[in-house]
């Protein structure tokens, strides 16, 4: 009887957001699907999808961005293109003793399909080094794993899914024995879906009894740490600071020092790290001044004669990439992930061609963009944070994503980067390495993440141990 009363609330309420057609089949299913049906119903805010039907569909440009007076962004220059040596050696110190302190945990964000790279499983299972192919997530596991005992204190991992890929995650988790970590450290958080709806605000099925939803993009990720729990377990930790990166970079600094000191000195809520861009229409956000606010402008979203504009001195006006790469203070994110509407992330729209069921209940796969998917960016954090610092970034040290099955940002590209890292670090060490014009040898060889997880603790690792390897073809220094 309660399930009754209840079935028919949700419908009422469907009807009089004018989404009824979700259950235009429901007659159609057999009890188990209406109750599946009506579960997925449930988990809908309507007034938050009525919301953003008629800002971001029906009245496009409330929605629009405002790209009034934009200047590019400060932020701290590295030690080799004029930043002050002595504030970075200050900024590590401080890090590593707030890393040493277990203030510091490491947040993944890994919800997102994966659609470019064409592979089915959970990104972070895609095989990425040169030599012993490791998943990402191992990369990163080992990375945890090297920071946990180079600084002599536990860090915890929290790792952001969706509905989409969560089992599977877990499972390889399970399969990996948690790549060597303690299973207690390391935390899934799901995040939210969102209804995708057609040209009219529609919401789509996927199936007669299923909605079509899609992941809240990976700004949903700070609701859903708060959603979770995940905000009070951090805080029972004595943790309150989180370094965040994307699945999708296996040479991110999880636990940079620096970065963290520096965010740690600034008394910042949000800090972010630039790489300049390698050329004008790199798809990377931009960071921008607004006004007195910090704001990333996508490269989708920036005027072409903004992104190539040059400055006097014949570099780049809007020079300062975003590589995804932040440290987040946690009262912060239980702030902008919390239920206050005027402090919330906006969605932005992107427009999909959404595989669906039309009213005949035939499955129809659209050749042309039939709908519309809701995501939050991240980066819309960035003007709502107080004291929001920048700092630049190293590309080789930081940042070659796999995104593309091929070409730029690919899995070749990174395992190359890889290699190109790798040599610089013995270089750097006075290992003499013949290279082409790019910084590449004619073989491939790897560093575990497990024997150093940057430049600095390589150059000290490798200093103290003996014998030193041989290099050559797929040699592996562990
Ligand atoms: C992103 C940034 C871009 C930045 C670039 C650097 C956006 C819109 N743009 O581009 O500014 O310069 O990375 O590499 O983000 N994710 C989730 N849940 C979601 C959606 C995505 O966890 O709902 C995660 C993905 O798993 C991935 C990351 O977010 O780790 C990036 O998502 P993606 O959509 O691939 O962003 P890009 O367009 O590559």
């Amino acid at each position: 009887m309660e399930i009754t009363e209840n079935a028919k609330n949700i419908r009422e309420a469907f009807e009089a957001a004018g989404q009824g057609q979700v259950f235009k089949f429901f007659t159609e299913l057999d009890s188990a699907a209406q109750k599946a049906l009506l579960a997925q119903a449930a988990t809908i805010d309507l007034a938050e999808l009525t919301r953003l039907v008629q800002t971001l569909v029906l009245n496009q440009h409330e929605g629009s961005l405002n790209l009034d007076e934009l200047n590019p962004a400060p932020f701290i220059p590295l030690p080799e293109n004029g930043g002050d040596p002595a504030l970075w050696d200050t900024a590590r110190d401080v890090g590593a003793q707030a890393i040493a302190s277990g203030r510091v945990a490491a947040f993944t964000v890994a919800g997102g399909q994966g659609t470019r790279l064409g592979y089915d499983g959970p990104k972070g299972t895609y095989p990425v080094t040169p030599v012993s192919k490791k998943t990402l997530f191992q990369v990163f596991a080992e990375k945890i794993a090297r920071s946990s005992e180079r600084f002599g204190a536990p860090i915890h991992w929290f790792i952001l899914t969706s509905e989409i890929n969560n089992a599977a995650t877990l499972e390889a988790f399970k399969a990996a024995n948690y790549f060597g970590l303690p299973e207690e450290q390391v935390h899934f958080i799901v995040q939210g879906l969102v209804p995708a709806v057609d040209l009219e605000g529609k919401i789509l099925l996927s199936d007669k009894g299923t909605i079509a939803m899609t992941p809240d993009g990976h700004g949903g990720s700070l609701r859903a740490l708060v959603r979770s729990g995940a905000v009070d377990t951090m805080r029972s930790l004595g943790i309150d600071t989180l370094s965040y990166f994307q699945v999708d970079n296996p040479i991110v600094q999880c636990m940079d020092p620096a970065f963290i000191g520096f965010h740690v000195q600034g008394k910042s809520q949000l800090s972010s790290k630039m790489v300049p861009k390698a050329y004008a229409l790199e798809k990377v956000g931009h960071f921008c001044l607004q006004g007195d606010r910090n704001i990333v402008v996508e490269y989708s979203d920036m005027p072409k004669n903004l992104q190539e504009e040059k400055a006097l001195d014949g570099k780049l006006r809007f020079l300062a990439g975003s590589v995804a790469i932040h440290i987040f203070d946690l009262d912060f994110i239980a702030h902008a992930g919390g239920d206050n509407i005027d402090f919330a992330l906006p969605f932005h729209r992107a427009n999909k061609k959404i595989p669906y069921i039309n009213s005949n209940g035939e499955t129809i796969q659209p050749e042309d963009t039939n709908g519309v998917k809701f995501e939050m960016f991240v980066f819309d954090a960035l003007p709502l944070a107080k004291h929001p610092v920048i700092i630049e970034a190293d590309r080789i040290e930081d940042f070659s994503p796999v995104k593309n099955a091929e070409g730029v940002d690919s899995p070749q590209s990174s395992a190359d980067d890889q290699v190109r890292m790798f040599t610089s670090w013995l270089r750097a060490a006075g290992v003499v390495i013949e290279t082409d014009a790019s910084g590449l040898p004619p073989f491939s060889f790897e560093i575990s993440p497990r024997f150093a997880a940057d430049r600095l603790d390589f150059l000290s690792q490798w200093a103290a141990l003996e014998p030193k390897h041989n290099l050559g073809p797929n040699v592996i220094i562990a």
